[in-house]
């Protein structure tokens, strides 16, 4: 009997553990039956993008945290895939911040060329997983929404892959109640139009508060406010740009902050992260971290430590994405295909974990950051087959990219870099990403 692996959504990192498989399996290995359950229409996971918002047409929480006109954040130089280049998949350079709908069109143009579609169960959300420690074997309850159809199926190995970026933390301030504009969750946002011409606050200082800030001035908001608890971002911002400290309270439309000023605004875009949400999984099973680079709990950053028959992918904080995730998938692959030992001796798997943390903890700053993540996926793909690349390389980029962030934080994404795959240079854009209004596939594409 093959033995059977279940994966749980089918976005980067889902599809990572896909094309991981099929890549063994185009060397001619034997491998597992593959099941992966996505509970959207459609894969690419938070770059499925969607208008909705609140619940979907079948009552499920959107999963979207996009946003109409999202641009990459990080130069795509730190997030390439080693087996699949953008030059590979679109025929020539493109420049280093792609729309959301250019990186979308190349994590799919992997796995069409792989042809692992028909692996994937669409609108199907896992309702709950149990594990069955006579039999050592996970029993699976899916909801095929389009049939209102719920059915078990029994699995050697549980891989999830449901991304932690989808289920928003909402503090909530005095006044909110009573408070006379819109108030929303950087979840919930989607067209920065909605905001021009209005005075916005938005509290967190993270990406999302810097990208939907810089997004909303871009497309004409009249001012921008951002509130923190910790510290200021401190970046050289436009005029119409103020930092200030942790909002206090709201009395109408006016809201008071903890130096004692006040401001007039419209809208409240609660940039203040997201949680950890494993909704599907019993308390043995599921994982419980702060979103760090040292998770709670994963041996390797990857295996459950209390049932390693169970691996979580793409869990951490991060710098690295796309290839973090086929570091992780690769190694996943190889531990349930026997290639990789894990460890059986509980207090082993927790030291990995315990070293991971206090390494993490050692490092100062975001450059040790940097490294730290850095030295992570190049530990896992050195023990696989997936292609070795240049990965101080790519946190080379990462460093540039920072620098290039203080020396102008509209300008940032007019800055090229090298790739690591295939060594060339990207193409600086045709347009400065402030003025770049129209950002199609098609206008991205045209340099
Ligand atoms: C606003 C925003 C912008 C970002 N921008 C960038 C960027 O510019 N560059 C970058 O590299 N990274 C960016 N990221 C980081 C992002 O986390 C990764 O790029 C990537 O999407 C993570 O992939 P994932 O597969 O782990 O999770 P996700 O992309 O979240 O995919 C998880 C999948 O699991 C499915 N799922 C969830 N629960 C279930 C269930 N119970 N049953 C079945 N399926 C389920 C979901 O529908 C989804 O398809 C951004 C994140 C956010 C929130
Ligand atoms: N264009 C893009 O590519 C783009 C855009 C947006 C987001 N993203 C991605 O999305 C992911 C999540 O980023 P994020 O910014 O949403 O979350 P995040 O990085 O977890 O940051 C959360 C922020 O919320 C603040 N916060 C949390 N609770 C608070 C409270 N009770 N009161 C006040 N402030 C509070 C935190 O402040 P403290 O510092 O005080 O803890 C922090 O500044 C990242 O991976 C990021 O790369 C990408």
């Amino acid at each position: 009997m093959k033995k059977r692996v279940a994966v749980i959504g089918a976005g980067p990192s889902g599809l990572a553990q896909l094309r991981a498989f099929q890549s063994a399996k185009v060397k001619g290995a034997d491998i597992p039956e593959i099941v992966c359950f996505e509970k959207q229409a459609n894969w690419g996971g938070l770059w499925n993008y969607s208008w909705r918002t609140g619940l979907d047409e079948y009552g499920e929480p959107v999963h979207n945290s996009m946003y109409r006109y999202l641009w990459s954040n990080g130069p795509k130089e730190g997030l390439e895939f080693a087996d699949y280049s953008f030059e590979e998949h679109f025929g020539k350079q493109i420049a280093s911040y792609p729309p959301r709908a250019v990186l979308l069109d190349y994590i799919e143009g992997r796995v069409k060329k792989a042809g692992v579609r028909d692996w994937i169960r669409f609108s199907t959300p896992v309702r709950f997983v149990r594990y069955d420690d006579k039999a050592g074997t996970f029993t699976i309850t899916a909801h095929d929404l389009k049939n209102d159809r719920m059915y078990d199926e029994v699995f050697d190995h549980v891989i999830v892959a449901s991304g932690h970026f989808s289920t928003p933390n909402v503090p909530e301030f005095p006044g909110f109640a009573n408070f006379g504009g819109r108030i929303l969750h950087a979840h919930d946002f989607r067209d920065a139009l909605e905001f021009k011409d209005k005075d916005i606050l938005l509290v967190g200082t993270s990406y999302s508060a810097e990208d939907i800030g810089s997004q909303c001035w871009k497309y004409g908001a009249k001012s921008i406010t951002v509130s923190h608890r910790t510290a200021a971002m401190g970046y050289n911002w436009p005029e119409n740009w103020q930092e200030v400290p942790l909002l206090e309270r709201v009395e109408g439309t006016t809201a008071f902050f903890k130096d004692g000023t006040s401001k007039k605004v419209d809208a409240i875009i609660l940039c203040t992260g997201y949680k950890h949400h494993f909704p599907f999984l019993p308390d043995s099973l599921r994982l419980k971290t702060a979103n760090r680079l040292a998770t709670a709990d994963l041996y390797k950053g990857v295996a459950w430590i209390n049932n390693t028959k169970l691996f979580y992918l793409g869990m951490q904080d991060q710098w690295f994405t796309f290839n973090m995730f086929d570091a992780q998938a690769w190694w996943v692959r190889d531990a349930i295909m026997g290639r990789i030992a894990i460890p059986t001796d509980k207090a082993v798997l927790a030291k990995d974990v315990a070293d991971r943390i206090a390494h993490e903890d050692a490092g100062k700053d975001a450059h040790d950051a940097i490294h730290y993540q850095g030295d992570y996926v190049k530990e896992l793909i050195a023990e696989t087959d997936y292609p070795s690349f240049d990965v101080d390389g790519a946190c080379e980029a990462f460093f540039e990219w920072k620098d290039h962030k203080v020396e102008g934080i509209m300008t940032f994404r007019d800055h090229a870099y090298k790739s690591v795959i295939t060594g060339t240079m990207a193409p600086i854009h045709h347009t400065p990403w402030k003025d770049a209004l129209e950002d199609s596939m098609e206008s991205y594409l045209k340099n």
